[in-house]
């Protein structure tokens, strides 16, 4: 990684959430890493009149939790400029212009540029037509686009947004950033998965009989229920991050690290992804909401009670189902996915089911000699963080029976501690010009193609959308899923420990 980076970051949506609970926060930790030296700076704009100062001051409080001095975050800050914009203005751009051109002075930034969309999506076409008319692209240095989610609601307007952005940017400049492809376990996988020879040589359907990602939430849909109503779990973790994690699990080994063989291997596997027909949908697609729940006594609103949700809204806070991919490596391997909010806890556990061996030649019972717990390989994505593998050995003692022990390895807290955040490490990627971990259009055309089919005969659908208890892991139809094989999922945290599994850290 390059640490003599230099760069003028404009973030449309400076203002906003976003930009204060974590890009400020990258940024900054990219400052006191050493990746940004003096040779960079930050103009902010939205629609809100601040003033220069007034942004410093939102800056610095939105790096409260680092225990650097107030001299070291302020000298940070200084390099903040804060430009009031409304970006169906023409004239604004001019302004913007004009300025990041004295910023390219003031700190020689080589005329490098990252735009940062972090605001509502209805504008990202707009802003992009505009830095290309008002000519803010230069000539000299890169010029990238980072652009958040949500790209789209559907197939045809994330085409039309990405026909929007390419007028401007080619596709090697936009990086769309799923903050998921960012986390360190996300990483991991490829690591796991192309760096040992003892899983490489068994991941595929000869070996592995099923595959489990959970993305659980337990916070509910809090203040984002304007944007929530419109979107639902399948367009805001679906989409997204699920078929994100299920690209870095299945595809196939690139030619190399690199952003255009991760990307295409993906989009080849998207592609493999089996279509279902309507009836399929219904079979293997489960969508609920949650509701209203008595916890400890106490009475928890349901989501058609929260804020700005309407009381007889049909959006899914919960999404389960099993995709298949048909391909030489995966096909007949389900894989099972679900997500939701207001779940048992918050975890994003992924489990690698393998097939049971044969015959089980400990049974007792000689008639059922097929009873035998599968390995596990499980990956702890959140908020543990490292992976474990559950085999069986012999229960100590006498007599002869199959036991399941667990050979876990944590991260631990200490190694963390200092292991970056996404969006850090993903605004590094971009700055170092490494799209490896951003999605590409094709990827992303070939999931909303397969969301898009699902969502059609949802909304078609009037039978009444099933519910689930606030703290459970969703809907009975989620556990059913599985019940035509007889797996079950492996990660259940209502389920008390299981007693006969012994723990081993290495
Ligand atoms: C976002 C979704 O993309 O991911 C949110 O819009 C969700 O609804 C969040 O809460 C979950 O991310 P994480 O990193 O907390 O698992």
């Amino acid at each position: 990684m390059r640490s003599d980076l230099a760069a003028l970051f404009i973030i449309f949506g400076g203002s906003g959430d976003l930009a204060q609970r974590k890009l400020y926060p990258a940024l900054f930790n990219l400052y006191r890493k050493g990746y940004l030296k003096e040779s960079f700076a930050v103009i902010g704009t939205a629609r809100r009149p601040w003033t220069d100062e007034h942004y410093h001051e939102i800056v610095m409080a939105s790096l409260e939790g680092f225990e650097e001095d107030d001299e070291t975050k302020q000298t940070f800050t200084s390099h903040f400029y804060y430009q009031s914009h409304d970006v169906t203005d023409a004239e604004h751009y001019e302004t913007l212009k004009a300025l990041a051109a004295k910023l390219d002075d003031k700190y020689q930034l080589n005329q490098n540029r990252i735009y940062y969309m972090a605001m509502s999506p209805r504008y990202f076409g707009t802003i992009a037509s505009h830095l290309g008319s008002e000519a803010l692209l230069t000539a000299d240095g890169f010029n990238r686009l980072i652009i958040e989610k949500p790209f789209g609601r559907d197939y045809e307007s994330a085409k039309a947004l990405n026909q929007e952005l390419t007028q401007t940017f080619d596709e090697n400049q936009i990086y769309r950033i799923d903050h998921y492809l960012g986390k360190e376990m996300i990483q991991n996988i490829v690591a796991l998965r192309f760096g040992n020879g003892l899983l490489s040589g068994v991941w595929n359907n000869q070996f592995i009989d099923n595959v489990q990602i959970t993305l659980a939430e337990s916070v509910g849909v809090e203040e984002r229920a304007g944007y929530y109503e419109t979107s639902g779990a399948l367009r805001d973790m679906f989409q997204n991050h699920i078929m994100q994690v299920i690209g870095m699990l299945a595809m196939e080994v690139p030619v190399n690290f690199s952003a255009e063989d991760v990307q295409r291997e993906k989009t080849r596997l998207f592609r493999s992804i089996q279509p279902y027909s309507p009836a399929e949908i219904k079979q293997n697609f489960v969508r609920a909401q949650y509701a209203e729940t008595t916890v400890d006594g106490e009475n928890k609103p349901g989501y058609r009670q929260e804020t700005n949700v309407a009381p007889d809204s049909q959006t899914e806070t919960f999404v389960a189902g099993k995709v298949m991919i048909d391909n030489e490596r995966w096909c007949g391997v389900p894989f099972y996915v679900r997500t939701g909010k207001r779940l048992a806890r918050k975890e994003t556990q992924i489990n690698i089911v393998f097939k049971k061996t044969g015959v089980n030649i400990f049974a007792d019972d000689k008639s059922d000699r097929s009873a035998m717990a599968p390995d596990v390989l499980t990956i702890y994505v959140e908020p543990e963080q490292g992976f474990s593998l559950t085999i069986n050995g012999k229960e100590v003692g006498q007599g002869f029976s199959l036991k399941p022990d667990q050979l876990n390895y944590q991260y631990d807290k200490q190694m963390l501690a200092d292991s970056p955040e996404a969006y850090e490490r993903l605004i590094l990627e971009a700055l170092n010009g490494d799209g490896t971990n951003f999605t590409h259009w094709h990827e992303l055309a070939a999931s909303w193609q397969f969301v898009d089919a699902i969502r059609q005969v949802w909304d078609a659908d009037q039978t009444p959308l099933p519910t689930y208890a606030i703290g459970s892991m969703g809907p009975k139809e989620a556990t059913d899923l599985l019940a035509s094989t007889d797996a079950k999922w492996i990660f259940d945290p209502t389920q008390t420990k299981n007693k006969n599994c012994r723990e081993v850290c290495v």
